[in-house]
Order: structure tokens, then sequence, then C-alpha cells
């Protein structure tokens, strides 16, 4: 293939090594775009023969007809996506010689796989925004079930389980903002940056910027070809995106456990066990937070690629696309999964409400009570703590209390007290901005779902500004 300098052929057990196709054949079209915005800039620019621009074009469409009806066949041979196409291009039509005019695979393979990213990052970003939705949808279903809140996976305060499920449209939400963020540096031309240092041909790189729907060509051509930093950008959401995942499906593995169990997961999304017939085992959840490890570690993986690298395009940047597609694949099955399981989560409230009656989860609204009866916090904290203590001693809990006893522990109590000691007025009271009052939960809600539409609008504004500009 390198005609040329090279006095033999390459090595068998090199072909094979060296080739990319596993990785970059999936690009083909997006490779395919890249060529036909690039030989209309040439084109424009005079750097073609005349009708050589329409020959040129018109073989490529015919690759992309033959890539799309799986008619072609790539060579290992010729290494690579972008050698297959230009091969085969020729073939068809000897004008396709022209066609590397002014570029190099450097600023091509990276021309392409921002093309490529674009598009996967879109729709995943449609996804994202399908869990919100169900989010949101949970959140209202669920907006006056009262189940416990944990810190230190201790029994803590009652919540609302609706403000359970905004707490994960907020993190999500920020995931979207980070995948903003990788859609946006990764949407700058590289075409016109050659193998390292630009060209000495008169090329139009607005042109080529512009046919291809990204907002600026890339300003240094060094940069350009040695740095892979949109795809960390990517890793960088997926992997937070992973831990929130990972963390969701913790909370819910727990809860659907016989020792919780007031969290109730829907059967087509469970597995039984080969042995034992009573089981009903979380995996989807399981595998959700086990893949989150791998997302974590493709992201590490591209990282450790590039921190050696001299400037500026090494070969080892061939691999940069091993994790990244796996990442992608990975994420998008989540993305797939989660949704209609979480669609589908129903709680069991009278076991829910049983588990908070057991323990002492009001403790902090009677602090509260006490210093609104003027009791300094530490010393309300104090009274209440060591009521707790001698409850426990007795086998006993707040509600079995009688008005008298808890004056005799705590003189500053009034009537009032017991009137507050429901689970509803727990909740209801938690009022300020963001808590899990049912009416900030209520504002919560109306207020994601503006978040969302505006979200989605951004998308489609987006979607136009990042279209390609080829015609068919
Ligand atoms: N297959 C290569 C890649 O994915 C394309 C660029 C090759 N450039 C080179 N100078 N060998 O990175």
């Amino acid at each position: 293939m390198w005609k040329g300098r090279f006095k033999e052929d390459m090595a068998q057990v090199v072909l094979g090594f060296n080739q990319s196709l596993d990785l970059d054949w999936r690009m083909a079209e997006h490779d395919i775009e890249g060529s036909l915005a690039h030989v209309r800039m040439l084109g424009a620019a005079g750097l073609l023969p005349s009708g050589e621009t329409a020959k040129i074009e018109a073989g490529l469409r015919q690759v992309q007809r033959e890539v799309r009806d799986g008619t072609f066949q790539p060579s290992e041979a010729l290494e690579d996506v972008h050698m297959n196409i230009e091969d085969r291009l020729t073939a068809l039509e000897p004008a396709g010689a022209r066609l590397h005019t002014g570029r190099s695979r450097n600023d091509q393979v990276a021309t392409t796989t921002r093309l490529y990213l674009r598009d996967r990052l879109l729709a995943l970003e449609e996804a994202l925004h399908g869990l919100l939705a169900v989010l949101l949808d949970r959140a209202e279903h669920h907006r006056e079930v009262i189940v416990s809140g944990y810190t230190h996976l201790q029994q803590a305060q009652p919540i609302s389980l609706g403000h359970y499920w905004m707490a994960w449209f907020e993190a999500f939400t920020r995931d979207c903002g980070r995948l903003d963020f990788a859609l946006n540096a990764l949407n700058e031309c590289p075409l016109g940056a050659g193998a390292l240092a630009g060209s000495t041909l008169p090329l139009d790189r607005e042109m080529t910027c512009r046919l291809l729907g990204f907002d600026h060509p890339t300003r240094n051509s060094l940069d350009t070809v040695a740095q892979r930093d949109y795809m960390a950008d990517y890793h960088h959401f997926a992997a937070l995106f992973a831990v929130h995942v990972s963390r969701l499906a913790e909370d819910l593995i727990i809860w659907s456990t016989q020792e919780y169990g007031w969290l109730k997961l829907p059967d087509a999304f469970c597995t039984g066990s080969s042995m034992m017939p009573q089981k009903k085992n979380p995996d989807v959840l399981e595998l959700s937070r086990g893949k989150a490890g791998q997302i974590l570690g493709y992201m590490t993986g591209l990282l450790f690629t590039i921190k050696g690298l001299p400037m500026t395009y090494d070969r080892d940047l061939q691999e940069d696309k091993r994790g990244l597609w796996a990442s992608l694949d990975t994420v998008e099955s989540l993305l797939r999964v989660l949704p209609p399981l979480l669609s589908r989560t129903e709680v069991d409230e009278a076991l829910a409400r049983a588990g908070l009656e057991r323990g002492f989860a009001l403790a902090t609204d009677v602090a509260e009570y006490l210093v609104q009866k003027g009791v300094p916090f530490r010393e309300a904290h104090w009274k209440v703590g060591r009521l707790v203590g001698w409850c426990v001693e007795q086998g006993l809990h707040f509600r079995d209390l009688t008005l008298e006893q808890w004056k005799e522990h705590i003189p500053e109590v009034g009537e009032d007290l017991l009137k507050l000691l429901t689970l509803e007025a727990s909740v209801a009271r938690r009022s300020t901005y963001g808590g899990t009052g049912f009416e900030q939960v209520a504002r919560q809600i109306k207020e994601g779902q503006v978040r969302l539409e505006s979200l989605r609008a951004a998308l489609k504004e987006r979607r136009q500004r990042m279209a390609v500009r080829l015609g068919d």
C-alpha cells in the first residue's frame, strides 16, 4: 500500500495489529461526510481541475450507498476506514486521487470522530431527558408518600419519596450540563490542520467548518491533531453519570431487601434464583452498579493513553476509541433499561410507615419545637437525646408516651407537641426552600417540568446548529 519509500510489504503479523477497522469502520458514513465537505472546499478554492469536484462527489455518494447497503467489505490491508474509502473511491473514479489534497489522516480522523461522537451524544442527551421525565413522573406519583430519609444509612428524618426522586432529577440535570459541555467542546472543525502544521495550499477552513455544522475551525494545528480532550470531556460526563446511577441503584437494592422491604421493584426487571424458589433478585440494578465501575475505567484508560504522548499525533491515539465506544454502549444501555424500571417502582406505604414508627425519626422535630419555646438548640438536643435513651431502655417509642411523661422529662413541652408528632406534620413542616415539605416538592416538580422543557428546546436548537449542510 505504501508504494514509494518502502522496499517490502507489511509483515503478516502486523496487518491485524495495525488496522483499526474494528474501531473506525462504524464511522464510515461520517468519514464520507467529512470528505464531501473537503472536496467541495477544494473545488471552491480552485484546487481541483474543473469538473472533478462533481466527479469525486458522485464517487463518494456511490461509496456512501455501498456502506449503507453493506456491500462494501473493507480490507485490513488498507488499515483503516479512511484508506478504505479513498481506495474504493479511486477505483470507482480516478479523480479520487485528488481527494486527499491538503489533508492528513491526522486531521481527518479527528474530524470524523467528532462528527460521529456528536451524533451519539445528541442521541444520548435525548435519552437523558427521558430519564428526567420519568423522575418527574415518579416524584409526582410519590409526592405524598412518606418514607425514611437516611444518613449513615441510619434512619434520620421522614421525607416525601417525591423529594428523593427530585434529588436524582438534580443530579441527572447536572449530568445534562456536563454532556452539553462535551458537545460544545467537540464542535470545532479540525480539517485544514493537516498532519500537524497546516498547509501551503489556500484551504478555506471556514467553509468546511460551516458545511459540517461546526462552530469554529480549531485554532492551533498542532493541538488539533494531538488532543483528545473532547473525549475526556465525554468521559467526565459518563463517569459522574455512572456514579449517580450506581448510587441510585444501591438505594433501590437496599430498600427492596426483606429487611427494609418497602420498595417494590417490577417483576419484569428482576430475576429468580436457579436454586432458591423464593428469590426475587434486583439484577438489573446490580448490573447497573457493576457497569458503572467499567465506565470509570474507560475514562482512566483514555487519560493513561494520552498522558505521556509527545506533541503531536502519535499512533497510540488510535486506541482512544476503544474505551469510548465501550463507554457509550454502556451508558446507552443504562439509559434504555433504567427509565422503564424506575417508572414502575412502587411503595408498600404501610411497611414504610411501620419502619419509621419503630424509630425516633421525629426527634429533630421535638428539638426544633423546643427551640420555638425558647430553649437553646444545644440544650434541646441534649434533652431530647436523653429522652430517646430512656425510651430505648424502657422499650418505648415516642408515640407510646403520654403528655405527662413528656412533661416529666422535658418540662417545656406543652399540649401542642402531640399534634406535631405525626409523620405528615413532620414532612409538611419542613417547608424551607428546597426542603422535603410537600409544597416544596410540588414547587420542585413544577420548576423541574419547566427546566426539562427548556433543556429539550436547547437540544433542538443545538441539533440545528450542529447539522451537517451537505444536501443529499
Ligand atoms: N487509524 C488512525 C487513527 O485512528 C488514523 C490516523 C493515522 N495517522 C497516521 N499518521 N498513522 O488514529
